[in-house]
């Protein structure tokens, strides 16, 4: 049998919903590592996904995590890699975009561009996040998020389970019908350590330059992308949750 983890402490410390939740978890990453032992992770060290690497590391040690440094993460999101180190003994496996291309997009439309069009902040995408995310989960099976359907319009009808057909290979969404009490009750009750800019108004965090800190009342994705019309929101990670939506 193997040793339980010391940053697994009892669960007895959730109530019935996050308890119940917690559990089906556990089942899935046991189940998602029994057939697809090559699953990976996407990590973007905020939140939901801290949820899901501290069931992996308990449950599932053996899958990767992998996370996209865009090069315009926050300080505090990439130390998190240094937090997961000491806390977890684990390490994160970063991807990172082609130089080249960043250069290129640079040379041709400025360091800012995502602020003039959609089409700019989507090629910019494509560039730190898509293209990294392609030939991270080239060769494997599956890989693993930390979506949840509560989060917005383009991902209400987020399946736990699904063929993605972007990247030609089975997607997990775990959290799907988690919300973000669920979320924050399995943080605190089992001590999960977190990105420190959640207590800084930012409930959902990206790249800085397009992330805020939201104001009271507003949508916690409120602060992702803010300045672009609510129905624009995704950045072709998943994109899956817009078809039928638009044409991206
Ligand atoms: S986004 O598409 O709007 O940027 P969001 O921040 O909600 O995504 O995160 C949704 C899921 O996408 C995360 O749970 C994670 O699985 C994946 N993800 C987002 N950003 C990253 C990143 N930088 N590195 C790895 N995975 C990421
Ligand atoms: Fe570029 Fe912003 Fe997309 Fe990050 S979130 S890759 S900075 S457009």
């Amino acid at each position: 049998m193997s040793t339980v983890p010391s940053y697994a402490p009892a669960i007895t410390a959730l109530t019935a919903r996050p308890l119940a939740l917690w559990k089906q978890l556990r089942d899935d990453l046991i189940g998602i590592a029994r057939t697809h032992p090559d699953a990976v992770l996407a990590s973007s060290l905020a939140a939901e996904d801290m949820v899901v690497f501290h069931a992996m590391s308990i449950y599932a040690p053996d899958l990767q995590t992998l996370t996209l440094d865009t090069g315009r993460l926050h300080a505090q999101t990439v130390q998190m890699a240094d937090t997961i180190r000491q806390y977890y003994q684990r390490e994160i496996h970063f991807f990172r975009p082609n130089p080249e291309r960043i250069q290129t997009h640079v040379q041709q439309h400025g360091t800012h561009a995502f602020y003039d069009s959609v089409a700019l902040r989507k090629e910019c995408c494509q560039i730190r996040k898509v293209e990294p995310l392609r030939r991270a989960l080239a060769g494997r099976s599956a890989w693993i998020t930390g979506q949840r359907r509560e989060q917005s319009a383009s991902r209400n009808e987020l399946a736990r389970a699904e063929y993605d057909a972007a990247f030609g290979l089975q997607k997990f969404n775990p959290l799907t019908d988690w919300t973000h009490d669920d979320v924050w009750a399995v943080i605190r009750g089992l001590g999960i350590p977190y990105n420190p800019l959640h207590d800084q108004g930012y409930p959902s965090i990206g790249c800085e330059p397009c992330t805020r800190a939201i104001r009271p009342g507003e949508d916690l994705r409120a602060g992702r992308w803010w300045w672009e019309q609510r129905d624009s929101l995704e950045c072709g990670l998943h994109a899956g949750n817009l078809h039928d939506k638009t044409n991206t």
